[in-house]
């Protein structure tokens, strides 16, 4: 393990205004992004609107690094460049989503799951990285409701997460931490606020148990923000106020970064809590994002398998504002503007 190097990249990832696009979206996944807009998921496809993602003008200036699914890190852009070269000669970190997705958990409670991919995973970090990857992500994923979760979801999640981040800092690789409260239930943020602190005491715990090194990874966690269910829904200075007090509770100073997932939130919503807590500020940790759909809904509208232009201009006013938010520096008037 090269700490230096590990360290480095890490603190690259949460530089101050940038952030991570995770457009790591499994062919199924996408799927469900195209049917809405009425694009056929084809290879192509895929390409095509890769390519104008990261083909952005000046998108860079607020993202630092791109999380890829396996295809598109070894696929190249329309004007035929790989796209972790494309990447990086923008000076954005091409990163790698290394997990094979979330299995029925046995004898867990309903809809619990556990996340596969160990198996083979130290070979497959040797070919991500030779095709330029320098960092990875493994998301774990936690439901509420229904008994759940156990602690069977929570333990064993949090030993595949910690399993997999010594598997990547053994192969100088970044590995963002990924362990995922998911929002769709009806319980309360204050309910989102508890789970989310018992699973990130079981991730530090496995992390420390497996050697992890600490000042080498990046933790992707889920704010605590109320079920979308619920039909109380914290406002954000409360979304806010119950996520920094967990994750003071929880994360280490050691850790570079934190990097939000969006998980189902608005876009705007998604950015106005970022910034809320970063206008709190004298956080032991860089806070920032890591988000797929609060990033990409509306450059996929926007484009439509047509209008790339349009779709780059979305692209880029989403990056655009929370990269003022990962700074605290964000207006809801600056939406309006746009
Ligand atoms: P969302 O921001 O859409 O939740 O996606 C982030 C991600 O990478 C989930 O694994």
């Amino acid at each position: 393990m090269n700490q230096q190097k590990l360290s480095e990249t890490a603190n690259a990832m949460v530089a101050p205004g940038r952030g991570l696009l995770a457009a790591d979206e499994s062919t199924g996944t996408i799927k469900k992004r195209f049917d809405k807009i009425g694009v056929e998921n084809t290879e192509p496809n895929r390409r095509a609107y890769r390519d104008l993602l990261f083909t952005t003008p000046d998108f860079e200036k607020h993202t630092s690094g791109v999380i890829l699914f396996e295809e598109t890190l070894f696929q190249s852009s329309l004007a035929g460049q790989p796209f972790p070269k494309l990447l990086e000669s923008k000076g954005v970190i091409p990163g790698i989503k290394v997990d094979q997705g979330a299995k029925p958990l046995p004898f867990g409670k309903p809809e619990e799951t556990i996340t596969e991919g160990l198996d083979g995973l130290r070979e497959r970090l040797v070919k991500y990285r030779e095709a330029g990857a320098r960092f990875a992500k493994w998301r774990g994923v936690i439901v509420i409701g229904n008994g759940a979760p156990s602690y069977n979801a929570i333990q064993t999640n949090a030993h595949a997460l910690a399993r997999y981040a010594a598997l990547c800092q053994e192969a100088d690789i970044v590995p963002i931490v990924e362990p995922e409260v998911l929002m769709d239930g009806d319980n309360t943020a204050e309910t989102n606020e508890e789970v989310t602190t018992w699973v990130l005491k079981e991730v530090f715990q496995q992390l420390y148990y497996q050697n992890v090194w600490l000042e080498g990874i990046v933790l992707k966690p889920n704010m605590a923000v109320s079920g979308i269910k619920c039909a109380q829904q914290a406002s954000v200075q409360e979304v806010a106020e119950r996520t920094l007090r967990m994750l003071r509770r929880c994360v280490p100073s050691a850790v570079p970064g934190i990097a939000f997932l969006s998980g189902g939130q608005s876009d705007e919503l998604a950015t106005a809590h970022l910034d809320a807590m970063n206008k709190v500020g004298n956080l032991p940790w860089k806070l920032t994002f890591s988000y797929g759909r609060a990033l990409q809904a509306a450059a996929q509208k926007a484009w439509s398998g047509k209008n790339v232009e349009a779709g780059k201009a979305a692209h880029l006013h989403r990056a655009k504002m929370n990269g003022l938010a990962s700074l605290g520096k964000w207006d809801k008037s600056l939406e309006k503007a746009a």
